[in-house]
């Protein structure tokens, strides 16, 4: 892997400490970082470089998964970390910043490949692009990169508009946007696994009835009032890590040709969904807001009683949604997409259901977390003849314990230059076109806003909006059906 100086916007932040350095120290101990490697980390507070040091090592230990730590190993890992004091907005802070990084550069013979990681506020995205543009930072004579963290602009003109500004320092294929979600090991994997799971059950992809992506949090707003009272479920997780899911997905089945680009097809994706007209969102989406209810066993306050957040806020904590994909394979195949925070349970799921003559119903359970793998399900589909009256699971595959992370993974791809698993620019700017006319009637108040009781699947809408076309919610209840199982997983099957 070539030299690299790793310069760190927002080095005292709380990504840099929860997700970054731990990634990094694990690449290190794993020997995938570059063997001459720099990392220069910046931040308005004052601290000396022994400080700042120490402040890594100490977000190792509350945040890092590796095990006993070797004295020697952490040494030789800090001794690459400096601290520069900069404010973003401050040009003459990149002339020194330029100094330091050419000074270190020579100390260590290296050639001037720059990756600028912002982990910071997007607000400050495109100064700082500019101010690296500008100063001097990227023009040396070795590769530049810059790897961005969501969200990427509010709405489609902010994010175009964004993208422009950001192009005059970086072109596109410089540009890193992190989607985790494409760092997970499962979405990575899932092509190759979902083959083996429909072979082995011995399923055709043209049975296919209907897929439900679900990502749910038992969360509430917790300490991110001013940013999520601004973005909702829908742009925090619906126009970047839904979607994404959607087209990891949809490139896999009915068979991706293993040669084609990644990015082109999922571009394909979102050229082949069906528009949504702003007057038509409420028949497709359904919008609501978590209120007060029971998580765990106790009581949590509604979102507009949650601090920060103001008791009229509209924002929307949950978003169900029906696409349908305009493509040969696709066209009959409805794709329920749902997220929201306060749920019932924290998870990440893939469903694809079967259609069924027969009286049993056949599932593929793709789980992104927290138990990566796949597994099967057949249960009574409610019709007559079936002598099955408890859902039979068995798991496919499984993610090993111990494999790396999302965080590592993708920053590993970045210091390699493998754009494959990043958010490319097409893609971005369809999502954010598909999702446009969902805000727009968001805004203009064009459909209701549920209140769903925290602890729930979500407001009785979203079950609604599958019941029109005879199907139901994937969802594992906790065992009322039939006691001699309690504690096992059970899923209602297709409606009867
Ligand atoms: N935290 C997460 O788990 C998470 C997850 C996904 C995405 N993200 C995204 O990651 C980015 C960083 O989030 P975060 O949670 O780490 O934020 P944070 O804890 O508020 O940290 C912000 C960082 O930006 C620096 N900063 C702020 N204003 C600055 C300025 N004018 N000049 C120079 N530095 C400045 C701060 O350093 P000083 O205070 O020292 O200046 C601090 O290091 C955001 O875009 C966020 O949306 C975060």
């Amino acid at each position: 892997m070539e030299p690299t100086t790793f310069v760190l916007f927002g080095a005292t932040g709380d990504l840099a400490k929860r997700k970054i350095y731990p990634a990094l120290y694990l690449l290190f101990v794993d020997q995938k970082l570059p063997k001459s490697f720099s990392l220069i980390g910046l931040g308005r507070r004052e601290l000396s470089d022994e400080t700042f040091q120490a402040n890594v090592e100490q977000s190792l230990s509350t945040f890092s998964k590796s095990e006993g730590r070797d004295p020697e190993v952490m040494r030789n890992f800090l001794r690459a970390f400096r601290y520069h004091v900069l404010d973003v907005n401050r040009k003459e802070d990149y002339t020194k910043l330029l100094q330091l990084v050419e000074q270190r550069e020579d100390e260590l013979n290296i050639l001037p490949n720059r990756m600028f990681y912002l982990s910071v506020g997007p607000e400050l995205f495109e100064t700082i692009a500019a101010n690296i543009h500008e100063s001097g930072l990227g023009s040396a004579n070795g590769w530049k990169r810059l790897v961005i963290e969501k969200p990427f602009g509010h709405d489609l003109p902010s994010a175009r508009q964004l993208n422009i500004q950001l192009n005059q320092a970086f072109d596109e294929t410089e540009i890193y946007r992190i989607d985790h979600y494409l760092g997970k090991p499962m979405v990575q994997q899932m092509g190759q696994r979902l083959h083996s799971a429909l072979s082995e059950q011995d399923l055709g992809t043209r049975n296919i009835a209907n897929i439900q992506i679900t990502a749910s949090e038992t969360l509430g707003v917790e300490e991110r009032a001013g940013y999520y009272d601004h973005a909702g479920a829908i742009r925090d997780m619906f126009q970047n890590h839904m979607l994404q899911l959607l087209m990891m997905l949809a490139i896999e089945l009915p068979n991706r040709s293993s040669v084609v680009e990644v990015g082109n097809l999922k571009k394909k994706v979102m050229k082949t969904l069906k528009p949504l007209h702003k007057m038509d969102v409420s028949h497709h989406i359904v919008r609501g807001q978590y209120g007060e209810g029971e998580i765990n066993g106790g009581k949590v306050a509604g979102y507009t009683a949650e601090p920060g957040i103001a008791l009229d806020s509209l924002n929307d904590t949950f978003i169900a949604a029906r696409l349908k994909v305009d493509d040969p394979f696709w066209k009959d195949i409805p794709i329920y997409i749902r997220t929201g925070k306060r749920l019932k349970e924290k998870l990440t799921r893939i469903v694809i259901e079967f259609k069924s003559e027969s009286p049993l119903q056949d599932h593929l359970i793709v789980e992104i977390g927290p138990n990566d793998g796949i597994s099967f399900q057949r249960s009574n589909s409610g019709k007559e003849g079936s002598d099955v009256d408890k859902p039979v699971q068995s798991k496919l595959s499984a993610i090993k314990a111990g494999i790396p992370e999302a965080y590592e993974i993708l920053i590993h791809d970045a210091l390699k230059g493998d754009k494959t698993y990043f958010a490319h620019w097409d893609e971005v700017e369809l999502s954010w076109e598909w999702v446009q006319p969902i805000l727009d009637a968001y805004r203009e108040n064009l459909l209701p806003l549920h209140i769903y009781p925290a602890g729930t699947y979500g407001p009785n809408e979203s079950d609604k909006l599958l019941e029109q076309d005879g199907f139901h919610w994937f969802d594992f209840k906790s065992a009322s059906v039939n006691d001699a199982n309690k504690g096992e997983l059970y899923a209602y099957g297709h409606k009867t």
